[in-house]
Order: structure tokens, then sequence, then C-alpha cells
């Protein structure tokens, strides 16, 4: 008799555990891609625990071995009529979980790295947020070994285009077509916003044109954060902002010497010829101009300009903010989001090719001028405390750049940003193109706050400001 009991119960258990994994939406996605579809995991549970706030993770699939990582955030108001923003970590080849974790998503990673806090500064207070990890093989994206070597710009801008038409196509998010549409990103972010941007408009020109079918994307605003995206011209200044930024001087006038002499030399280790001759090269032609362009540049000279100093936050040398790894990493959770494989924070393999191939040093000035030139809303920002994207370089940008508002922004003079009647840095604002430099923020803005004002909180002005009234404004 008991021994009935027991195989009935057993029997039960079995029946329940079945059951419960055809509706449990955490058990997991299909492990196999199903090409040109999405995998999806809605409403998790993870990081968003606002009630009622739709969200939904897992994986585009390119093709059979590619798959594009993502993790979409419904607005916590308004969602039908809220813009779309999808979010680009730079790095190169870092993943779009550090915005999400450490900056602007609807939790924030605790110190501990294994726990989060909700974020009520989050992007998805007022826009319907989407990361994604790129190019294939950073964060959870996956695909083949061999395609990670040899990563291009271009290729990534086609990958993303394609994923976002399966996006657009899944009965979930097809509602979300014409909304209107961002590209937000940092650092070396700005080159995908340039060369994304270009891409998806001309897409759309082609899709209105007959000669390719798709969904148009609705491109209306482009933010980036400390964006370096234009090294040769940008590369001077961090010899500026190393001797003079507001906080310290972070090496020595006998080293700042030095390292002018070493830009300017005429022989082979001249870092100015060594980029200049990396600009006049194509892709193709001579890598090896470009990857030597790079070390020289990157290693030899700009990392010996922030001396022992944080160079994303020159005000310390804590871990802030703290690493997305640990969390992401842990099986159960990936398990609940759907994730599969080894979470890679940086994919080197991806950064490499990057730079190798040249990409890196190059001028996308015209690239991002067009944009802004086409009335697309923009947003420049810097934390004053940055030293990779830093001010000085953004500041002289704003002039220097082939833009309709070149006189504008030359006789517009930086003025006092508010949020809320706290001061949070200065401004300059003309037509559709906004600047703001954050006093006492790191490079990663949203991760900072200040003078009364909360951790994100500035952040979430400058981005509500720009997506809903196409520029900023002091408050
Ligand atoms: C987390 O670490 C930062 C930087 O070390 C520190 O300023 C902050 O107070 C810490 N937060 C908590 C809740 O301990
Ligand atoms: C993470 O990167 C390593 C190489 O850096 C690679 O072997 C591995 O396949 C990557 N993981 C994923 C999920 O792509
Ligand atoms: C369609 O538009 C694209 C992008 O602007 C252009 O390159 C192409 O020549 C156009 N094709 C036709 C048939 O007009
Ligand atoms: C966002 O901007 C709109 C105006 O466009 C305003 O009504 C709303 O209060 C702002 N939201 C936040 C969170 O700042």
């Amino acid at each position: 008799m008991s021994s009935i009991i027991l195989k009935l119960s057993v029997v039960a258990i079995w029946v329940a555990s079945v059951a419960g994994s055809l509706i449990d939406p955490r058990a997991g996605i299909p492990s196999k891609p199903t090409p040109g579809q999405l995998r999806v995991v809605e409403n998790s549970g993870v990081c968003e625990t606002t009630p009622g706030v739709y969200q939904a993770s897992g994986y585009g699939d390119l093709s059979s071995t590619k798959s594009m990582w993502f993790w979409f955030f419904e607005s916590r108001n308004d969602p039908e009529n809220a813009p779309l923003t999808l979010w680009l970590e730079g790095g190169r080849g870092t993943s779009s979980m550090r915005g999400l974790f450490q900056e602007n998503g609807p939790c924030r990673i605790n110190n501990d790295s294994s726990s989060v806090s909700l974020n009520p500064y989050s992007w998805n207070e007022v826009s319907n947020v989407l990361y994604i990890d790129q190019p294939i093989g950073v964060g959870f994206s996956y695909g083949p070994e061999d395609l990670l070597a040899a990563i291009t710009e271009d290729e990534a801008a086609t990958d993303v285009w394609n994923f976002l038409q399966l996006f657009f196509a899944d009965s979930r998010f097809s509602k979300y077509k014409a909304s209107n549409f961002g590209i937000w990103t940092e650092l070396y972010g700005a080159s995908y916003a340039a060369v994304f941007g270009n891409y998806f408009l001309d897409q759309n020109d082609r899709i209105a044109n007959g000669s390719i079918s798709g969904t148009p994307i609705n491109l209306k605003s482009i933010g980036v954060g400390g964006g370096v995206f234009d090294p040769l011209f940008q590369y001077p200044f961090y010899e500026d902002y190393a001797v003079s930024n507001p906080y310290a001087q972070l090496i020595s006038a006998r080293t700042v010497l030095d390292q002018t002499r070493l830009w300017y030399a005429s022989d082979n280790s001249g870092i100015l010829k060594m980029i200049q001759d990396c600009y006049a090269t194509s892709y193709e032609e001579n890598k090896i101009v470009c990857w030597n362009a790079v070390l020289a540049a990157n290693q030899g000279w700009v990392d010996t300009l922030f001396g022992s100093f944080n160079p994303y936050y020159v005000r310390s040398n804590e871990n802030y903010p703290p690493s997305v790894t640990p969390y992401l990493s842990n099986a159960a959770l990936q398990a609940k989001i759907g994730a599969q494989g080894t979470y890679n924070d940086t994919n080197i393999y991806v950064a490499y090719s990057l730079e190798e191939g040249g990409v890196w040093l190059h001028d996308h000035s015209q690239e991002i001028a067009n944009l802004i030139n086409k009335g697309i809303s923009t947003l420049f920002w810097a934390g004053d405390a940055d030293f990779y994207g830093n001010y000085m370089a953004q500041e002289l940008l704003l002039i220097s750049l082939p833009t309709n508002f070149q006189d504008g922004m030359y006789e517009t003079p930086l003025t006092n940003y508010n949020v809320n009647g706290h001061s949070a840095g200065v401004f300059k604002q003309v037509d559709s193109w906004s600047y703001v430099r954050v006093s006492g923020a790191g490079h990663q803005v949203g991760a900072y706050g200040g003078n009364s004002l909360e951790r994100g909180q500035t952040a979430l002005q400058f981005f509500n400001q720009t997506i809903t009234q196409g520029h900023i404004f002091s408050t």
C-alpha cells in the first residue's frame, strides 16, 4: 500500500514538473538556434521587478551558427507610445550588460557583484529599451570562432540590422516598428552609432525604392557618452586633460614632455605619423600598419598619460561600478534569463579584430556629422572625471565637426545644466544637437550622482529630454 502511494506521488510530481516546464516561462529556451527567429524567455523576474512591466531576454538567430543576445525592457510608463532605444556598449568588444547593470537599466549591480537593486532612474522609466550584445562573440552572443577574428564595423552593422528585422517581425515586438528609434552608446560605441546610423538610413532608402524588402528603422536620436571616433583629432587632448583637469595632475611634466616628443617624432616611432599612415590605409590594404599604430598609440602612448589614476574616473581608484561578471556567470541566473554559454564581458578576439583592421583608428566624424545634419536629435555627454572620453576633446569636436551647427556651437557659451534646481554641470544646445559636461562623474555617467542628485538622475533627465523634446535644457 505504502509503495503504491509512493509511486502515485512520484507520478504526480512528474506530471507537475512536465506541466511546469510547459507553462513556466523561466524553464529556459530551446538550446538549438532557430534561424530567422527569436528564442525568448518572457518575464523572467530578473532585474525588472516593477509589477506589470514586461521584459524578454534571449537570442535572435541570424543563422544556424550566429546567435545575438538581447534583453528587452518595456517602458515603465506608457510603453505603447514611448520611444524604442537601443543601447550598445562600446569598449571595443564589451557587453551591453555593463550599461544595463552599471548605468541605465532597471536594476543596478550591488557592490557584492552578485546581487542587484531596483534602479528608480532606469531609462525604461521613459523608453522601451533594448540591450544587444554585439559583435557576435561578445557577452552572451555566440558564433563560430573564426568569425570573431575578422569582424569589421560594416559586418557588425549588417548583423544588428538583421537582428532588428527579426525583432520587428516577431509578434511580441512588431508593435514597436513605428516607434521613434534611438542608438545610445559610449566611448568607441560612437563608431557604432556612426556606421550603424548611416547604414540603417541607407537601408531605409533601399526599402523605400524597392531594392530590398524589410522594416525601416525610424531613427530619431543618437546619444554618445565620452565618444572617441576620430583618434587623430582627439588623442592630443589626453595630454591636456592629464595636465589640467578639475581634479589632479595625472602625470609629471617630464612625462608630458617625453610623450609630446614621442607624438611628434619624425622617425618610425612617431605616434602622429603612425596614426596618419593608418588613416591613409584601407582595411584590406595593410593590416600591419594599423596594428602597429594601435599598439604604439594605445599601449605605448595613451596608457602612459593617466599615470596611476583610473582612466574612467580619475577621482578614485575604487573598483566602481562593480563588475557584472560574477552575477552573470551564475548558472541558475543564466537558466532563468535563457542565456547560454560563457558570459564574455569583453571578448578580446573581437577587440583585437576591430583594432587590427584599423577600424579603431578611423575617422568617423563625417558620418557622425551626416546624422546630425539630417536632423537626428543628437546628444554628446561627458563626465568631467573621465580621461578616456574627456570633455576637452568633446568640446572641440562640437566646433570642428562639419555640421550645419558649427557656427552656432562656436557662438553659444556653456551655461549651467540643472536637474530639479540642482547644478549637474554645464551644457550647450543648438537646434537638434546638445552637449552636456556632467560635474563629478566618471565615464559611465549614469552610475554617478552627487550635489543632492541621486545616482543616474542626471543621465535620465538628459536622455528623456533628448528622446522626447529633441534637445536638452536646464530644469
Ligand atoms: C559601494 O562602493 C562604493 C565605492 O567603493 C561606495 O562609495 C558605496 O558607498 C558602496 N555602497 C554600499 C551600499 O556599500
Ligand atoms: C567567449 O570568448 C572565448 C574566447 O575569448 C570563446 O572561446 C568563447 O566561445 C566565447 N563564448 C561565447 C559564448 O561566445
Ligand atoms: C535605392 O537606394 C539605395 C540607397 O540610397 C541606392 O544605393 C540605390 O541605387 C537605389 N536603387 C534604386 C533602384 O533607385
Ligand atoms: C520626461 O519628459 C517628459 C516631457 O517630454 C516629462 O513630462 C516627464 O516628466 C519626463 N520624465 C522624467 C522621468 O523625467
